[in-house]
């Protein structure tokens, strides 16, 4: 699971603990508003550089906001409709990473993440990512996951690239963002072509 052997997650969860050490130095931790401060402390940091691509992130004026956040995933979790995880690493939270609502008809969800700046580089998304779609079809039977990117975010699209994602097709003008119009790349992944 950890993107650098063999070994199968240790993954504890219940309605209210979650944690997946998905590699060595790594976790994913379920968001509670523990980390709220923390989180915020990022994003004001980080504030430039993720606006860039996160509309919310201009909306986000105080550790408040993200714990009117965190209440809203702990809730979808509690709906059983998927959650939104902090990655932790050297001791601290340094991004999320996060499914959509569960559309369970469809057995079908979308994955939406972020990275502190200074923490890039490292594969921490893409190893995240790699144990929560494997979590997703392997325990959740899911079918078909998303990943939405903007054309033009290159280091966002090589995610779903490298886990073997295909590129669907562009949502022209899908998202909007600072006065302009984004171009969604839509990447999909069906369950019958996942090599774990
Ligand atoms: C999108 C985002 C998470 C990508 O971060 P990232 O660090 O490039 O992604 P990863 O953590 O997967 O790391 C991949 C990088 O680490 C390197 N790397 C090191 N070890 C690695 C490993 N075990 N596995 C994969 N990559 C590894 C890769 O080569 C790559 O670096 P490169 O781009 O210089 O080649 C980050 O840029 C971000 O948060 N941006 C702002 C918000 C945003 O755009 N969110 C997405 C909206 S759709």
């Amino acid at each position: 699971m950890c993107g650098c052997g063999t070994e199968r997650a240790v993954i504890v969860h219940n309605r209210y603990m979650f944690r997946l050490q998905y590699r060595p130095d790594a976790a994913l931790v379920l968001l509670e508003e523990s980390y709220a401060a923390e989180i915020y402390a990022i994003v004001n940091h980080d504030r430039e550089y993720l606006a860039e691509w996160l509309p919310w992130v201009d909306v986000t004026h105080s550790p408040a906001d993200i714990v009117v956040f965190i209440r809203r995933s702990l809730e979808q979790l509690a709906r059983n409709e998927g959650f939104h995880a902090g990655i932790l690493y050297d001791g601290q939270v340094r991004g999320t990473v996060g499914l959509k609502t569960i559309d369970w008809s469809n057995r079908k969800v979308e994955i939406g993440y972020w990275l502190a700046a200074g923490y890039q580089g490292k594969g921490l998304m893409t190893d995240a990512c790699r144990a929560i779609v494997d979590y997703a079809f392997r325990e959740w039977r899911l079918h078909r996951i998303e990943i939405r990117v903007a054309v033009g975010n290159r280091r966002s699209a090589a995610i779903p690239e490298r886990l073997g994602f295909a590129l669907e097709g562009t949502h022209r003008q899908a998202q909007r963002l600072r006065e302009r119009w984004l171009d969604m790349q839509v990447f999909g992944l069906l369950a019958e072509h996942w090599k774990p």
